[in-house]
């Protein structure tokens, strides 16, 4: 399973890249607010920081300005990867930027049939938000279910990118399901190494060794 972290925040990046275990990052407008910084040149640093994909959002909502959008923002870096949302546009734009060989995220997908059209026009990436369904009284994890079911009756390619995940258990429940990516908030990803067996394990062999008064080398 890929691990991507969803922010633009290049200090969090960074730290996350050192660890070996960071696989691609996505943004989005809010993100890219969140950051303060300038779209353009906050893309080209986070491109520079990870060898994996990274995804940059158009905002226009018409085919013609999407591409125009895309163009601009591909000739960033070759690891960026055009977000486009899951609309007819989007589709249309996701279609024409993968036959030329870009890779395109199709984002703020909540349904399988949605899921199932980004397949369809190629996309390299489907984003289904599990956080924002559960949030609105639906479940986030059997959306995950049924793509993953209707991707492989297919054998379709695109990979499912779980994205709004809010905790661990979002995390498990992709991996178990056989989701190919998932995107986290920084502290999400870091959350998942905390186990307090493991903690007061360190704690008692540490007490222990100090007591042998030995050291190491
Ligand atoms: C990532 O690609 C999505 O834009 C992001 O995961 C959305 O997360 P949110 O629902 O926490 O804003």
């Amino acid at each position: 399973m890929k691990f991507f972290v969803d922010t633009a925040d290049t200090a969090e990046i960074r730290e996350l890249a050192e660890t070996g275990l960071l696989d691609g990052v996505t943004t989005n407008p809010s993100l890219i607010h969140k950051a303060g910084r300038d779209f353009l040149e906050v893309t080209k640093e986070i491109a520079g920081l990870v060898p994996g994909p990274v995804s940059a959002e158009v905002v226009a909502l018409d085919h013609k300005e999407m591409m125009r959008e895309a163009e601009v923002l591909r000739k960033i870096a070759d690891n960026v990867c055009i977000k486009v949302p899951l609309t007819l546009d989007g589709l249309k734009t996701c279609k024409a930027l993968t036959e030329d060989g870009t890779m395109v995220n199709v984002t703020l997908c909540f349904s399988a049939n949605q899921a199932l059209l980004a397949a369809k026009a190629g996309a390299t990436f489907i984003s289904p938000f599990v956080g924002r369904h559960d949030d609105n009284g639906f479940d986030g994890m059997e959306l995950i279910r049924d793509i993953r079911l209707i991707y492989d009756n297919y054998a379709y390619d695109t990979q499912i990118l779980v994205a709004s995940i809010r905790h661990s258990v979002h995390v498990l429940e992709s991996a178990k399901i056989g989701a190919d990516v998932a995107t986290m908030p920084p502290a999400v990803i870091k959350g998942l190494v905390k186990h307090v067996l493991t903690d007061k394990g360190i704690e008692g062999f540490l007490a222990d060794w100090a007591k042998t008064g030995q050291s190491i080398g």
